[in-house]
Parts: structure tokens; sequence; C-alpha cells
């Protein structure tokens, strides 16, 4: 990656979309030219704490993808066993206090503990739903209650495990 930004005459700055966390934390410690973002799979079934704190250690931005838990119900050869974060009840109850929705309530989360999160929506009312954030706040209890739906169990892809018939193929333009 510092060599991406070393020989580039436009990028000021890295991102890393899903690699190895490994390979994430290795361009930081050393180098201004660090990845400026680690872009990964989070919403409230699926948190990463040892992530998101490398990351804060090493002034890496967490970036949540499927903040509001697309992965989670995407159709799709995903676990028999995942369940639907936009369905959860803790979730919908918090919600409800603050007349907003489930998907408010995610992005509300993630944007407090300091994360960027890029929902996906093709629906304009939906787009302009999940801008509409920045007008509430989750107290401390509602923040620990989110928290508490970790599972710890990922649904995308694991970047840290090997896909090399995915990845060991030339670029030929390199
Ligand atoms: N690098 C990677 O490996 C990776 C993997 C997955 C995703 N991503 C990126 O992350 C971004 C978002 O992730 P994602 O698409 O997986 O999931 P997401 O943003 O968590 O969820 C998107 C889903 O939620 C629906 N939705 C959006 N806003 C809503 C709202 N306010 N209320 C109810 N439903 C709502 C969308 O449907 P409608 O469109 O019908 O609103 C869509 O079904 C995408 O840009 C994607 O490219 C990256």
């Amino acid at each position: 990656m510092r060599s991406v930004v070393a020989a580039s005459r436009v990028a000021r700055a890295v991102g890393a979309a899903p690699i190895p966390q490994v390979a994430v934390i290795s361009t930081a410690p050393t180098s201004e030219k660090v990845a400026a973002v680690n872009h990964v799979e989070l919403h409230p079934y699926f948190q990463q704490p040892d992530v998101q704190s490398a990351d804060a250690e090493h002034g890496i931005l967490t970036q949540a993808w499927s903040p509001i838990g697309g992965i989670t119900f995407y159709p799709g050869p995903w676990r028999e066993d995942r369940k639907n974060v936009m369905q959860d009840p803790t979730i919908a109850a918090i919600a409800a206090t603050h007349s907003k929705s489930p998907a408010q309530v995610m992005l509300r989360w993630g944007i407090q503990q300091g994360r960027s999160v890029i929902p996906k929506s093709t629906d304009p009312g939906r787009i302009a739903q999940n801008l509409d954030v920045f007008d509430f706040t989750l107290d401390d209890d509602e923040m620990t209650r989110i928290d508490a739906l970790d599972t710890g169990k990922r649904t995308g892809i694991d970047p840290d495990e090997p896909r090399g018939d995915f990845y060991d193929r030339p670029i030929p333009e390199a």
C-alpha cells in the first residue's frame, strides 16, 4: 500500500477492503502513508471489537460495510442460522423510543462509536432516512444494549481465510 501511494501522483491515502487484518495493520506503524480506512463487515450482530481496537490504536478509521445488516437478510448461500438484524426486538424498542427506524438506530450507533457507515439503498425515501440520523442521540444504556447483541459470528467472507483461487491471479496492467 505504501508503494502505491508513493508511486501515485494522485493517491493521498489508501483504504483496505476486505483484506487480512494483519496486512492492514502492517501498513501502519512506520509510515505516514498508512491505510486510512479499514472496510469490514460490521453491524450489531457482528461487531469485531478486536479489529476496531487495532484500527483505533493505529489511527485507521473502521468503516462498516452492511452497517444496517444487509448481509443478515440478503438472499444468498449464507449461514443457515443467521438472523435478520433489521428485525431485532432490542433495536426495534430503541427505535420506537426515538421515533426512528431500526436502520437509523444502527447508523446512529455506528456514528456515535466513531465509525464510517455506508448503508446501501436504491430507494430515495430510505436514502433520505439514512441521512437523517443527526437529530437524536442514543444514551449509554441504549448503546450498551446494542453492543450486547454481538454474536461474534460473521456472515460474509472472512478476509483472513486464504482464497488463493480468487486472489492469486495476475493483473496484466500491474
Ligand atoms: N467489500 C465488501 O466485501 C462488501 C461486502 C458487502 C457490502 N459492501 C458494501 O457495503 C455497502 C452496504 O452494505 P450492504 O448493501 O451489504 O448492506 P446494508 O447497507 O447494511 O443494507 C442494505 C439493505 O438494506 C435495505 N435498506 C437500506 N436502507 C434501509 C432503511 N432505511 N430501512 C430499511 N431497509 C433499508 C436495502 O434495500 P433498498 O435498497 O431496497 O433500500 C438493502 O436491502 C454497499 O455499498 C456494499 O457495496 C462491501
